[in-house]
């Protein structure tokens, strides 16, 4: 669900017209949709209503301040992974007794700080990170709330690079291995077992995975729940979202749902784990990211040359992989549109970038309206991992965030200067020619 859609020809966010916010903010800039985080929010936790649940969005797929604040007022708890994650969360009025922290690599600095503001618990990833835990908690005269990450071994039928549930990827403990690790927590004076934390993977348009990896955990979650006497189940995140909205052409299989069999929503996976999860008689926690974000944001950006040469037709834009690498990283697949509307015949172009790399693109032989230079786009369902993921690649500055609810906008980030580039090196004064 989102709330983009053409009033009177021209694209809109809410009710603000796209036009008008590149006007007021210029290109390329971020623009989100509060509407649409809410919306989405609510529908889930609606959905899971049954269960006695906590969900914690995941703060990585887009954490500014300004979206943690509105998930705050929604009552969202957070998924962290890292201390820079659980600052930017408490800045934003957020409480660290609602936050996991997930992640395989925690340092001793980041587990400290996580337990002295409260931590409601750290997902352990290895015995290594365990044992660490156990000493830094000891060092500070705590002790350290923790679940371990559990590996079910399940195939989340997405991209290879945001598969997380299968025994070759780096991610928790297998299962076999699972009780022994718990096993061995116990004996550590200075942790506290209080859950058991799985997640699959990401862009899953299809409930059987989590249900199967539900099932599969399940035996283990009551048997850790009778020996030590937790107090959660967390499934993680990873429900999919639909990425060709409304001029779909040649999405490969898993960035696109509307035409695909497995489309999930919030309520397909509710019917999918409620029945597997409810038995449990344990608080289930929820770690969505991409839902929750992904549909709320577009790129913006202005058309700057169409370059037509003997193979193709470039629209060259003034965004690039930097600001949004999906396309480049993921083959991710994002719809394109104009900001007026167009009815004139589609033709084949790619969407381009002016970062020097063959890879910086947003669309590859896409049949789109014509464009000229002036002419503004928007890159579709860029709310999640768009922004969070950009770069200074190119010394290009970061985008300006803009936050859309209902007819207002707010500058939520500002746009990075030169003079930003810069700020933090140093060239040092012996440095002889
Ligand atoms: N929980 C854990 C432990 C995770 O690792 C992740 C995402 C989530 C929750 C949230 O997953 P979501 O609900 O957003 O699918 N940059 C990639 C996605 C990476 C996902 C990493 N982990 C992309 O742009 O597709």
């Amino acid at each position: 669900m989102h709330l983009f859609s053409y009033i009177d020809g021209s694209l809109c966010c809410e009710g603000v017209r796209l036009e008008e916010v590149a006007a007021r903010f210029g290109t390329p800039a971020y623009v989100y949709s509060a509407g649409t985080i809410r919306e989405n929010f609510r529908r889930l936790d609606r959905a899971l209503a049954p269960l006695d649940r906590m969900i914690c969005y995941a703060v990585k797929a887009n954490s500014n301040t300004a979206i943690l604040d509105l998930l705050v007022r929604e009552g969202a708890g957070f998924d962290i992974v890292s201390a820079g994650e659980l600052f930017r969360v408490l800045k934003a009025g957020g409480r660290a007794d609602r936050c996991t922290f997930a992640g395989v690599g925690k340092t001793a600095e980041e587990i400290a700080w996580a337990l002295k503001r409260g931590i409601y618990c750290l997902n352990v990833e290895s015995e290594p990170e365990l044992e660490r835990i156990n000493a830094v908690a000891g060092s500070l005269g705590l002790v350290a709330p923790i679940a371990l990450r559990v590996n079910p071994d399940v195939d989340a039928h997405t991209h290879e690079f945001i598969s997380t549930g299968k025994s070759k990827n780096k991610f928790g403990i297998g299962l076999d291995r699972a009780a022994a690790v718990y096993a061995a927590a116990a004996a550590m004076p200075h942790l506290r077992i209080r859950g058991v934390q799985t997640h699959i993977g990401s862009q899953i348009l299809d409930a059987g995975p989590f249900a199967e990896a539900a099932g599969k955990l399940a035996g283990l979650v009551a048997d850790i729940h009778a020996r030590h006497g937790i107090e959660f189940f967390s499934i993680g995140g990873g429900i999919g979202i639909v990425y060709d909205h409304a001029l779909a052409s040649g999405a490969p299989a898993w960035w696109q749902s509307s035409d695909h069999p497995h489309r999930i929503t919030p309520e397909d996976y509710a019917a999918a784990i409620v029945p597997v999860l409810g038995p449990l008689g344990l608080k289930i926690l929820f770690e969505p990211g991409r839902f929750i974000v992904g549909n709320a944001g577009v790129v913006l950006s202005t058309v700057q040359y169409v370059k037509t040469t003997p193979a193709k037709t470039f629209a060259i834009v003034d965004s690039a992989m930097n600001d949004l690498i999906r396309p480049a990283l993921y083959e991710g697949w994002h719809e394109i549109v104009p900001l007026e509307e167009s009815r004139a015949p589609l033709v084949p172009m790619d969407v381009v970038g002016p970062v020097c790399e063959s890879g910086d693109f947003f669309a590859q032989d896409r049949d789109l309206p014509p464009l000229a230079p002036g002419d503004r786009i928007a890159v579709l369902s860029s709310g999640a991992y768009g922004f969070v993921m950009s770069s200074n690649y190119n010394s290009r500055p970061l985008l300006p965030e803009i936050l859309v609810d209902g007819k207002s906008m707010h500058l939520i980030r500002r746009r990075q200067s030169l003079e930003d580039l810069v700020a933090g090196e140093t060239i040092p004064r012996t440095q002889t020619s």
